[in-house]
Order: C-alpha cells, then structure tokens, then sequence
C-alpha cells in the first residue's frame, strides 16, 4: 500500500524481509537511471535496519541490477570507532556487500576511528573530490539512505545538538550527551539536496515515533527537516510500524 503524505511517499510492507526486497528493487531503479547519466553516487544509512536491504543487494536478485563498477558508496552517518568495531555502520554494510564487484576506490567511508572534527573535514573534502564540486556547490546524492530514531533522530542529526544548525559544512562532527559518544554525520544542506531520500523504518518500537513524524507537524523533529528541496521522498515502512488500526 502507498500513501502520499506531506512527509513524502509512504510505502508499507508486511514485514522487514519484503520492506527489504522493495527497498533493494527502489536502489537499483534509482542505480540503473543514474548510471544513464554518469556516475552513481549513494549513502548508505547505518543502525539494523538496513542491514537486511544489503543482504538482499548481495542475492542472486538483485546483485547484478546495479552498476557497481559506477557507483559511489558513501555513509550517511558513522560512530566514532574504528571500522572493524561492531558499531561501525561502514564495518556492518562492508560486510553484507562483500561478495559484490565494487571497487576500494569506490567505497568512502567516514574515518570514525580519527579526531572526530578532523574526520568530519576529512569527509567534506573526500565528498567534494569525488562528487568534482565547488566549494559553493552542495553535492547531490542520486540516492540518499536514512533510518529513524525512536527519539526522531536520523542519520546522526539528533534532537538538540549543533549538528542541526550546520548549513555551512557537508559533514559535521557532534557529542551526543544521551550516548555520551561523538558521532559523524551527513548535514541537513546534503541530505536535503538529494535526488531521492529513502528512509527504513521496521518494528512496532517504531511506531509511535514515526506517527509523530507523519502527524505532529509542531514536534519538530530532525528527520522531519527531511525535505528534499527538489527530489523525492518514500519511507519504506512495515505493518508493525504503521499499525493496523491506523
Ligand atoms: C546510526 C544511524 C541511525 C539509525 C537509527 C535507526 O548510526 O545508528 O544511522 O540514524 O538509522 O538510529 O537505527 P535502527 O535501524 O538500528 O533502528
């Protein structure tokens, strides 16, 4: 079922596993057109969610429908480790896609294991490098992949942290008092620019923080700063998430 919202397009699945399997065909839609043009440029999300998604990238289904020897891989967000720890977005993704023909080159992962402002500069001129942008240019992802938080958070834009209020960087770092940790993420000016915006959301944990995202326009969230300025918008939701007698 699909439903059009103010907050974009949501489209909801009986489960993680089929949520999943639409998400991995919406990737490598979303891949295929992109390559047409040039290059591919993706950020992937982090947390469990999506886990599942680059499982399903890695099968016999879908491993082959995108062009992964023209595309970019980014992260939308890391923890502040280094990329063989168990937290680390970029170890856990690397892991699910493996077995898939991409290139070293092509993978630019946030060097959580450095200075986490060093990192944050770092990332911003590696983004800059390969997107081949001005410093006056904002680059465009063609595919944007976020989660949500059940405080509202996405990426590693949390309720109440500067990391919000960066428009002047590409990639900032941030303490987060709740986790008592620094964390590295995409900014809103990034995330916003993008050709198309993602989110996953799985499990009834879930729910009652994405109705208020969807329904309370005053809670003023972060992830419901995302709003693509001239791109598209779909939650790839599941039944646990939206609930039945919704
Ligand atoms: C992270 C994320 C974060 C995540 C949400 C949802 O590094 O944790 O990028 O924004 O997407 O916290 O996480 P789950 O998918 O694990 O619920």
């Amino acid at each position: 079922m699909t439903v059009a919202s103010a907050k974009g397009e949501v489209r909801v699945f009986r489960d993680l596993d089929e949520l999943s399997r639409a998400a991995a065909g919406f990737f490598c839609e979303v891949a295929a057109k992109a390559a047409r043009a040039g290059e591919v440029f993706i950020a992937l999300s982090g947390g469990s969610t999506p886990q599942r998604l680059y499982e399903t990238l890695s099968t016999q289904d879908y491993h082959d429908r995108v062009p992964w020897i023209k595309t970019q891989l980014f992260w939308s967000d890391e923890r502040c480790v280094p990329p063989d720890h168990p937290d680390s977005n970029y170890g856990n993704a690397a892991a699910a896609l493996a077995g898939l023909p991409i290139s070293p080159l092509n993978v630019h992962r946030m060097r959580g294991e450095d200075p986490p402002e060093d990192a944050a500069r770092e990332y911003e001129a590696e983004m800059r490098e390969a997107f081949k942008v001005l410093p006056s240019e904002v680059p465009r992802f063609d595919l944007m992949l976020l989660g949500l938080g059940e405080d509202g958070h996405t990426g590693s834009l949390f309720p109440g942290t500067t990391a919000l209020d960066d428009v002047t960087h590409l990639a900032t770092s941030v303490f987060v008092e709740k986790l008592k940790s620094h964390r590295l993420t995409l900014t809103f000016p990034v995330i916003n620019n993008a050709a198309n915006v993602a989110f996953l959301v799985s499990g009834e944990k879930k729910r009652e923080i994405f109705h208020r995202v969807m329904e309370d326009p005053s809670a003023n969230l972060p992830s419901q700063r995302v709003q693509p300025t001239n791109g598209k918008l779909v939650w790839f939701v599941d039944e646990a998430v939206v609930g039945r007698n919704r």
